[in-house]
């Protein structure tokens, strides 16, 4: 099995240059128009070893094996899988801008590949294999823990890690193609103590966002929430408005108000009258430091709601606890 680990180790480094060579040849120049259009200098383009996987079906795996790999490597690595008829193996990235994914090793474990033009999946990853969990590594991770900035910058894709690092915010990872987990949270742990989560601005990545501020709560990192109007991510934000503007976006954060509401949840046994009121007592104080009072009418329909006890009262006592300040 440790064979197997380092052949596909090495295999997928061989894959990666193959895919970032093709950059440079006529048949993968769709691959360098795209990431330049995408407003990627070549220095980016080459520090994160981003590449082209060609149209056709077997010019990875014809490249591979001539360099000795076998079709069990192809396939146990996942960048190649079984043809239909059970034998022979093809491609399973064709005709994608390529983002290999690096550990903090340094080693090539996967790989995400982006579509170009039409037909889906949008984003195409590496499965699971001998030597990449996806729950246990973070794209960029192996760069941003060098950074000089403080913490980390949570990001949602490839793209918007990119930029951002481009941009200067040389700490930013982000997940890889799946929701954050406990393992990752872990992983952050490590490495800092404050995260930026700069996900994407719909819907889909204010969920996300809730559900991270409580997986970080579990391991006692700091949460600071992006708030970003006007783009769709990190990376829209920094082509529309520039780093600086961006730069303002990070130091000007949500103080993850919800972060500190749910540390006190755990604190306090809210099914009891004592621990209800002790919690809430510690609520009005957290809500009394709040200055914008529609924000903070926000945090009180919600937690009066869920403590099923009046707003007014909740207000009252945030009322008491503004004057006790002055
Ligand atoms: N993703 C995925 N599979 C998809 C779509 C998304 O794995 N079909 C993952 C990718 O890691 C992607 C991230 O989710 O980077 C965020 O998705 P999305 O916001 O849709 O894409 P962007 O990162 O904004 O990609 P782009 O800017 O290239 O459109
Ligand atoms: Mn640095
Ligand atoms: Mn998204
Ligand atoms: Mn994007
Ligand atoms: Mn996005």
């Amino acid at each position: 099995a440790a064979r197997l680990k380092m052949r596909i180790l090495e295999l997928n480094r061989q894959a990666a240059r193959f895919f970032h060579h093709n950059l440079t040849t006529p048949a993968g120049a769709t691959g360098l128009r795209y990431f330049r259009e995408r407003g990627l200098s070549d220095d980016t383009i080459k520090r994160f070893g981003l590449g082209y996987s060609l149209e056709g079906w077997s010019s990875l795996c014809d490249h591979l094996k001539g360099q000795g790999f076998t079709e069990r490597e192809l396939l146990e690595a996942r960048v190649a899988a079984q043809g239909k008829s059970g034998k022979g193996c093809y491609d399973l990235f064709r005709g994608r801008a390529m983002f290999p994914i690096i550990d903090l090793r340094g080693n090539v474990i996967g790989f995400g590949g982006r579509v170009i033009g039409e037909g889906g999946p949008k984003y195409l990853n590496s499965p699971d294999t001998p030597v990449f969990k996806k729950s246990r590594n973070l794209f960029a991770l192996n760069r941003a823990k060098s950074s000089k900035l403080d913490g980390l910058i949570l990001a949602e894709g490839y793209m918007d890690v990119i930029a951002l690092h481009q941009a200067g915010f040389d700490n930013a990872v982000a997940t890889l193609g799946t929701s954050l987990t406990a393992e990752q949270t872990q992983l952050i742990a490590k490495y800092c103590n404050e995260v930026t989560i700069a996900y994407d601005s719909d819907g889909a990545g204010q969920n996300a966002t809730r559900r991270a501020i409580n997986l970080f709560a579990d391991v006692g990192v700091k949460i600071r929430v992006l708030k970003m109007e006007g783009a769709k991510d990190p990376d829209e934000y920094i082509k529309k408005f520039g780093a600086t503007r961006f730069k303002l976006l990070l130091e000007n954060c949500n103080n993850a108000i919800e972060f500190e509401i749910s540390k006190l949840r755990a604190k306090y046994d809210i099914e009891t009258a004592d621990g209800k009121v002790n919690f809430l007592n510690e609520f009005s104080k957290l809500m009394a430091g709040i200055r914008n009072p529609v924000e903070r009418d926000v945090y009180v329909k919600k937690v009066s709601g869920e403590l099923a006890v009046s707003p007014e009262a909740v207000l009252q006592l945030i009322g008491t606890n503004v004057k006790r300040k002055v």
